[in-house]
């Protein structure tokens, strides 16, 4: 039974990677490791934790010793490496974190895999997930293809870029085999409520002040969740080894016109009066360095691996407001605790 590591697995994004192979591919051994940081949440996992297939370890990427050992026990044969600090925001109070385990975590796996694997890569597959933002900002023209020299503007970009580097490198050097996916902004269920969208569900949910940053006229391209767990299915199994393959729904929308919609739909969804969430927008100061626009020209995996993403943005939205609003326990339980001294801290002035 092929034995799949994925890092990450109680995050957002990971969480959706995990379910899917543990449920598509019940011939596969399924390692989800995690730190469980605040990010990290097993309750994410609920309704798979007893399959058979399904293994939980808890761990650090950070730590050498303990991924040599992992890895040295479990022989896997391939890797889902999404194990990251992700915020942008928190990158910028505390870049030291994001070194640590985008950029070092990352090489102890590629370590690993290269002392385990030695020069026997036969089906074997280092698979590193990665952003957009290594690219930088575009201005109002132009995608980011494949070919894009990196430009990362953000302690958290310049990580995963980082990284990036290193997984190429590790290709380069010692043969292994490697495939990067560089994704555009995620949306959907699960999402920790420090990202825009979750945010600003919740805020609306609770009466709160929405914090937009600046004029709110930065764009990003966003893509549900789902739909990027199904094209790293489509890349893990599909996808040319040293090979990169951007990821996108070709869906740019500005800051403040997405947050008209999140407010529209909650008005409607909440009962509340039309434009009564709306009164909630506050402008507030800018993030330091933010990149102004992202836009991925998905092509490549699109005519090359069949990809396309399945949800309309419209109704993308929609599933995900009603995910937070039927779930608000789960939304309850990751606001208590840390997350108000974090809330209190980033959005001080609001
Ligand atoms: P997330 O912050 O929701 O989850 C990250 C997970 O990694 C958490 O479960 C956390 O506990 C775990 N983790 C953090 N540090 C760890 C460590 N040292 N050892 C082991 N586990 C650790 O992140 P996400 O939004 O799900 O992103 C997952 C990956 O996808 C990241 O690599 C990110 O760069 C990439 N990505 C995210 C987006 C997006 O829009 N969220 C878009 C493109 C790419
Ligand atoms: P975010 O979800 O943090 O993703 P990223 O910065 O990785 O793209 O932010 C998405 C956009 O929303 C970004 O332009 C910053 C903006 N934003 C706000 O205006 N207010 C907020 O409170 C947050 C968290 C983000």
């Amino acid at each position: 039974m092929p034995k799949i590591l994925i890092t990450g697995g109680a995050g957002f994004i990971g969480s959706h990677v995990v379910r899917l192979f543990v449920k598509e591919y019940p011939g596969y051994d399924i390692y989800n490791l995690d730190k469980l940081t605040y990010a990290g949440n097993l309750e994410n996992l609920k309704d798979i934790e007893e399959l058979h297939n399904y293994h939980f370890v808890k761990g650090d990427i950070v730590d050498g010793n303990f991924i040599h050992e992992l890895f040295e026990k479990e022989k896997f044969d391939g890797v889902i490496h999404l194990a990251a600090e992700s915020h942008v925001d928190r990158s910028i109070k505390n870049p030291m974190e994001f070194i640590f385990t985008n950029v070092v975590g990352t090489v102890n796996l590629l370590n690993a895999a290269k002392s385990v694997w030695k020069d026997d890569f036969q089906d074997k597959l280092f698979y590193h997930v990665s952003t957009d933002e290594v690219y930088g900002s575009l201005d109002e023209g132009g995608f980011f293809v494949e070919s894009t020299s990196y430009d990362p503007q953000s302690p958290y970009s310049a990580s995963k870029a980082s990284s990036d580097h290193f997984v190429r490198a590790y290709h380069n050097t010692y043969g292994i085999p490697v495939i990067i996916s560089n994704c555009s902004n995620n949306y959907g269920p699960n999402q920790f409520p420090e990202k825009l969208v979750p945010l600003f569900i919740n805020n609306i949910r609770n009466n709160k002040p929405l914090p937009v940053y600046g004029k709110g006229e930065n764009v990003r391209d966003w893509l549900y969740v789902i739909d990027h767990a199904r094209a790293i299915d489509l890349v893990y199994h599909k996808g040319k080894v040293g090979e990169t393959y951007n990821i996108g729904g070709f869906n740019e929308w500005k800051n403040i016109d997405l947050i008209k919609v999140l407010c529209k739909v909650m008005d409607e969804k909440l009962g509340r009066e039309p434009g009564a969430s709306e009164n909630l927008i506050t402008y507030v100061q800018d993030r330091a360095g933010h990149d102004m626009r992202y836009a991925i020209d998905a092509t490549k995996i699109m005519k090359e691996l069949g990809w396309e993403p399945s949800l309309q943005f419209e109704e993308g939205i929609a599933k995900t407001i009603d995910w937070y609003l039927n779930n608000q326990k789960w939304l309850d339980n990751v606001t208590s605790g840390n997350y108000k001294s974090y809330y209190e801290e980033q959005y001080k002035d609001v």
